[in-house]
């Protein structure tokens, strides 16, 4: 196989976040410090992640930032949004996610990375409200100052590319309507100010308008609609999406691989948490939670397959909560209760209590998406990138497939999608070979 030819990664990477809060300041302050040398990524599989190439025998597997060109963390530039107008240390510190005494040590970075004002309406996310927010006469105008601050960020930084990863509040349920089934539906609505159009779309909006790869770290509608995979095809943009799998749904798609994997049947599933940061304050919202709700229950439907399976998964009861609970902040505690069937129908249960950190399990995947969004522009790939569904609770993907979110099928097509990028033989575990 020939590789795949991608242009090198030289110059300076934009990385554009919007919603400066305890996810974005996570990854913008661990970057920060594994830069100093204070502390390593771990959980990054751009960093610390290693690919098997060829055959067993070969012992060939190198890092995959030593094969791939992917951006260095030294070459990348933060910047973002938010409605709050405090810069990145304040937000830290408001977010209570890392310790007062690492914040200390990056600050003066930290302070110089402002929020450009945004886009916002309360509409669309009721729990929210700030000072830093742009005036515009509709949508479009709006979308318009949105590309106008990426143009000027970009002059001002003396970057090379750009990439924009949404890390902003959770948005009411929406359903795609008329105005999202095209493109040119879809900018006839932005001039109107239709509100079938949320504040993220016309992010979205703006940064495919101009070429630049888009990730979804929501469970957001926002790029999951004709009209942008529309225009993601225009300005060969790749676009990923949705919701960031950290925490309880990462376990559910770790565990029930497994107990599928053994013909186990599953009768329930009750997930449970408490959090206390903004984002679960947010999401005490009953029309945010339900965006979040969608987004996790859906999960187990498409790994245990009831159509193939009636007698293991037909009944299952799938229950999930968020509790809205302050003290605890970031670190949220989720319980899990499984009920599962054995061997002639015997009944046995499952318990899990993980307490976890939230933005501590999203930031490396924000910072991984967002190098693989580059890397993948740099490869000539756009539109829908399935081969990143490895970091999505409801992974985007394309019209009439089922999404893929059994978190080992997915490694393996991510890592095969780099073994093909490289032109190395795709692994199929088949392994006759080593036998005949
Ligand atoms: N932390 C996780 O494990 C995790 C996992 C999956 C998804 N997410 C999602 O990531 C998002 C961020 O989570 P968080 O914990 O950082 O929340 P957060 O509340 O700390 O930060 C969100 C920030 O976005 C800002 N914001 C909201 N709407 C905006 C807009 N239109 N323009 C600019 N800024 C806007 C808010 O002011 C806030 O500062 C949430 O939607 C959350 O559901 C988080």
């Amino acid at each position: 196989m020939k590789p795949v030819e991608i242009t090198p990664a030289k110059g300076k990477l934009g990385i554009l976040l919007v919603g400066l809060g305890a996810v974005s300041t996570t990854v913008i302050a661990g970057v920060l410090a594994v830069r100093k040398g204070l502390a390593k990524p771990i959980g990054s599989l751009t960093q610390m992640g290693t690919i098997r190439l060829g055959k067993r025998t070969e012992g060939r597997s190198p890092k995959i930032s030593d094969v791939l060109p992917i951006a260095t963390l030294d070459d990348i530039v933060f910047g973002g949004w938010d409605l709050f107008d405090d810069n990145s240390y304040e937000a830290a510190k408001t977010a209570g996610v890392l310790e007062p005494a690492l914040l200390e040590q990056i600050r003066p970075e930290l302070e110089a990375i402002r929020p450009m004002s945004a886009v916002f309406d309360r509409q669309y996310v009721k729990r929210l409200d700030g000072p830093n927010v742009k005036k515009g006469k509709n949508k479009k105008d709006l979308a318009d100052q949105v590309i106008a601050d990426i143009r000027a960020f970009k002059a001002h930084h003396n970057l090379d590319r750009l990439v924009m990863v949404w890390c902003g509040s959770t948005e009411i349920f929406m359903v795609e309507s008329p105005a999202h089934a095209s493109l040119a539906a879809f900018e006839a609505a932005l001039e109107a100010s239709d509100p079938s159009i949320p504040s993220s779309m016309v992010y979205a909006y703006a940064a495919l308008k101009e070429g630049i790869p888009y990730a979804n770290g929501a469970p957001n509608l926002t790029c999951d609609v004709p009209a942008m995979t529309e225009l993601a095809a225009q300005t060969k943009s790749p676009i990923c999406g949705k919701d960031l799998k950290t925490g309880q749904t990462l376990i559910k798609t770790i565990i029930a691989p497994g107990l599928k994997a053994r013909l186990l049947g599953v009768d329930g599933w009750y997930s449970t948490n408490i959090l206390g940061n903004r984002d679960g304050e947010v999401l005490d919202d009953p029309e945010s939670f339900k965006t979040k709700e969608e987004s996790k229950k859906s999960v187990l439907d498409y790994i245990f397959q009831a159509h193939l399976y009636p007698d293991l998964y037909k009944e299952i009861h799938h229950v999930v909560r968020i509790n809205y609970y302050p003290p605890r902040g970031d670190n949220k505690e989720g319980w899990d209760n499984v009920d599962i069937r054995g061997w002639l129908g015997y009944p046995m249960q499952l318990k899990i209590n993980f307490l976890c950190r939230d933005s501590i399990l999203a930031a490396p995947i924000v910072l991984d998406v967002a190098l693989l969004l580059d890397l993948a522009k740099r490869a000539g790939m756009s539109g829908i990138q399935e081969w990143l569904s490895f970091y999505f609770k409801s992974p985007q993907h394309a019209p009439g497939l089922y999404p893929e979110h059994d978190l080992f099928i997915q490694l393996m097509k991510l890592k095969n999608t780099m073994r093909w990028m490289l032109g190395e033989e795709l692994i199929t575990h088949l392994g006759r070979e080593y036998y005949d």
